[in-house]
Formats: C-alpha cells, sequence, structure tokens
C-alpha cells in the first residue's frame, strides 16, 4: 500500500489541498482535552498542521517513509514512520499509553486502512470519556459545467483502474465501516458533506489528476489518460494556463466517540 504513494510523494505535496481551519476549531471543540491528537496516514501533513493549532503535540504517523519526506516541518508536529509490521501494543507504546488520546484525525486515508485492526487501537487510544475521531476525504472537484463535463469522462474513465479500497472514497464513504457513537456530525451510513474552496491555476488542477493513484494505477498498465491532447482539452476548457479559478472540492465526513 505505502508502494501507491512512494511514488507520487513529490507530485502529492504540490497537487493535494489542505482542509479550512473552521473544521480543525469544528473538531477541537469537541474533544474534552487538548493535549495529544494523532494524525494517521498524515501524507505530508495535509492534516496535522492545522490539528497543531489547537492540540500541544500532534503525533503524525504513514507507513510511507517516502510521503513522510516531503512532509512539513511543525514544533508541535512529531512525524513517525509506522510500517504495516508495527504491532497493535508497539502502536499503543509509541502514543504513550491507553486512553491518551484527544483527537484522532484520519484525512484521505481510512479507506487504505485494515478497519477491524486500525479501529481496535484507535478504541484503546482514545481518551474515555472524551476523545473523539473524525475521518475524511473528497471525491470530486467542482470547477463550472463546461470543464467539468470534460474532466467527468477523464475521472469515470479512470475508476475502472481504481484499487478497491478507492471504491469507498468514490462512494463518498457511505459505505465505510465506522463503529463509534455520532457526536452529531457525520455517522456510520450517514456522512456529513463538506466544501473545501480553493483558487487554482490550471497547473495546481492538473497535478491532483496526476497525483490520483487510479490514473497512476492506469498508466502502470499502459493506458494514458492524461495524453497531450486530452491535457490540451482540459485546459482549454479551463481557459488557459493563467486563468485563477475557483473551484469547489465535495468532501465529507464522519466522527465519532466511544461510549463503552
Ligand atoms: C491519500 S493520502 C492522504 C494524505 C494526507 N492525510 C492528506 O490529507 O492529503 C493517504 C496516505 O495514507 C497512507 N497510508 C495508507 N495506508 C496506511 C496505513 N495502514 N497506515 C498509515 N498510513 C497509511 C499513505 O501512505 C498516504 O500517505
Amino acid at each position: 500500500m505505502a508502494g501507491i504513494f512512494d511514488k507520487q510523494a513529490e507530485t502529492y505535496l504540490q497537487a493535494r489541498p489542505t482542509y479550512p481551519c473552521e473544521w480543525y476549531s469544528m473538531l477541537a471543540a469537541r474533544t474534552s482535552h487538548h493535549s495529544l491528537a494523532w494524525d494517521v496516514g498524515t501524507g505530508n501533513g495535509q492534516a496535522a498542521l492545522g490539528v497543531a493549532e489547537h492540540y500541544e503535540r500532534v503525533v503524525a504517523t504513514d507507513i510511507s517513509e517516502a510521503q513522510l519526506s516531503f512532509a512539513i516541518p511543525h514544533p508541535r508536529v512529531c512525524y513517525v514512520h509506522t510500517p504495516q509490521s508495527m504491532s497493535e501494543d508497539e502502536m499503543v507504546a509509541l502514543m504513550g499509553g491507553e486512553n491518551c488520546v484527544d483527537l484522532i484525525t484520519v484525512a484521505t486515508a481510512v479507506h487504505w486502512f485494515d478497519h477491524p485492526k486500525f479501529y481496535k487501537l484507535a478504541k484503546r487510544l482514545l481518551r474515555n470519556p472524551g476523545g473523539i475521531i473524525a475521518v475524511w476525504g473528497y471525491n470530486d472537484v467542482v470547477v463550472n459545467p463546461e470543464f467539468d463535463t470534460v474532466s467527468k469522462r477523464i475521472w469515470e474513465a479512470s475508476i475502472q483502474f481504481s484499487h478497491s479500497n478507492s471504491r469507498q472514497i468514490i462512494d463518498g464513504y457511505r459505505n465505510l465501516p465506522f463503529p463509534f457513537e455520532s457526536v452529531g456530525l457525520g455517522h456510520e451510513g450517514k456522512p456529513m458533506q463538506l466544501e473545501i474552496p480553493k483558487e487554482l491555476l490550471f497547473e495546481g488542477y492538473l497535478k491532483l489528476l496526476k497525483s490520483s493513484s487510479p490514473i497512476n494505477l492506469a498508466k502502470e498498465q499502459g493506458v494514458d489518460l492524461l495524453s497531450e491532447e486530452v491535457i490540451k482539452e482540459l485546459e482549454s476548457s479551463w481557459g488557459g494556463p493563467n486563468l485563477v479559478r475557483t473551484v469547489t472540492y465535495k468532501a465529507f465526513m464522519l466522527v465519532g466517540t466511544i461510549t463503552e
């Protein structure tokens, strides 16, 4: 799994959005303490940096060393490589023991995890009562009707090359197991719908496409979904390379706590 992200680690940093700061205030308002947060599948720290505005310490982990090598440093964020071989007890020891994590965040990553294993660990680590876990992702970027017609063709063509885990993100986490008590911010079967507005040049949009795992998996199988011709068509419907457009990432979130 780490391999998928190793190959695109540098593009990933340039291509992927950070998340609105209001999301972190909203989550921080729901935890009883603000000592320790764990950002899992941190990538380059896209969410860890926002979480660090509200918590004394953030441990940000990933199974891909390549992704972590492009992580953005922050005095309150400690990035740690956690290979798949690490045991549950080793993970608990790394975080400082059971019942000590105020907030667990998983940004655009939980669909890659072994859910029963991860949720069991999360339940051991979460502060009880008072801790929460938030998982979120995005699966679409809306620009304008003309551009969206062209881009939809590419995204749809890429679906058949998706890793089976990506189906959950394509479904907007509607089928994601999430065995936690609702705190009113999206729950199992009914994620909360959110939007991430961004200003982008065409180059930024193209980087997002180039960092998409189905498009990379297609390329590995000899199918280039981003031929020069396709890129030209996209760029022209964008309005040229110098036009800054406001785009909207369609996002979804589930947040829960433990009661037992
Ligand atoms: C799509 S990226 C998301 C990165 C970042 N959180 C963001 O919001 O952009 C998914 C990340 O999850 C990591 N990952 C996949 N499986 C993992 C696992 N079992 N444990 C920890 N990290 C994992 C990948 O290496 C990758 O960096």
